[in-house]
């Protein structure tokens, strides 16, 4: 394993304990609201500082995009980090929930990695290396049509402002696959794509903490990740599609029909 990915597991190690730690009694937690149903806790907080403390260690110069403590530029790498994805699972107690880091050199992913503390699952990829759920490798589906495909997705529930368009590739997707799931860590959802767990993924209104991970997961996986018109933009727009190569163009074009000006744009 790259040392820095090692660096990076570590961090991820170290804040997993903290959330499991918490996890027995999420009742207690001091809870404020960032936005409309958008919820940090304290876990969140000592989790981003666990993480950053272990990067701190070994990269005291990284430049760091992290969730709750905002941005600290002026290196060439950049560590990518969401300290406990999916809050509102994990303040509910129920059991999806993940960290997610990655590392930019120059703006090119190089690594990344989702972990999921309660199944002990760690999911890991630097670029050109291919993509690992712990020792053992992992592949996307190389399903070749909807029909039968199990997709995830996330419901847009903080900006509403895309609703439609989203229930209208809802419609039609749910219609043509075997069925459609909503777990509630984009991370873990991009990190099951990428092991084959679902076929498919999309969601609008991503921040990079979310998928800069999954994405390098998914790529390294043999798959396809691009943003919601099948472009090269999901980081600056943050509306994403993935899945393996067919099974993404056959997403791409069901999705197509229900875009706006806007998603075009
Ligand atoms: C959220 C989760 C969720 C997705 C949201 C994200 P958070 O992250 O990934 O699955 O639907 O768009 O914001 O706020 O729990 O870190
Ligand atoms: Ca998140
Ligand atoms: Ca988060």
């Amino acid at each position: 394993m790259h040392p820095m990915m090692n660096i990076a597991v570590r961090a991820a190690r170290s804040a997993g304990n903290i959330l499991l730690r918490y996890y027995e009694r999420t009742d207690t937690l001091k809870v404020t609201q960032k936005g409309l149903n958008d919820f940090v806790s304290e876990v969140d907080r000592a989790s981003e500082q666990a993480i950053i403390d272990t990067l701190r260690s070994s990269y005291p110069n990284h430049a760091i995009l992290a969730e709750e403590s905002g941005n600290k530029s002026g290196n060439d790498y950049q560590w990518i980090i969401d300290p406990l994805d999916g809050t509102t699972n994990y303040l509910h107690g129920f059991p999806q929930f993940s960290i997610s880091i990655a590392l930019k050199h120059r703006g090119v992913l190089e690594h990344g990695l989702v972990y999921d503390p309660l199944r002990d699952e760690i999911f890991t990829a630097s670029r050109g290396e291919g993509a690992l759920l712990n020792d053992r490798r992992i592949r996307v589906t190389n399903r070749k049509s909807l029909d039968g495909a199990l997709l995830g997705t996330g419901f847009p529930y903080r900006d509403q402002s895309h609703l439609d368009a989203y229930l209208g590739m809802f419609r039609a997707l749910i219609k043509d696959t075997a069925g459609i799931r909503r777990p509630g860590s984009a991370a873990l959802d991009l990190a099951y794509v990428a092991a084959g767990r679902l076929d498919g993924f999309w969601e609008l209104g991503l921040s990079e903490w979310d998928f800069a991970a999954g994405a390098l997961l998914v790529k390294e996986a043999g798959g396809t990740v691009s943003d919601i018109n099948g472009g090269g933009r999901f980081f600056e727009t943050g509306n994403i599609i993935a899945g393996g190569l067919r099974l993404h163009s056959a997403m791409a074009s069901v999705i197509r029909p229900h875009l706006t000006d806007h998603l075009r744009g």
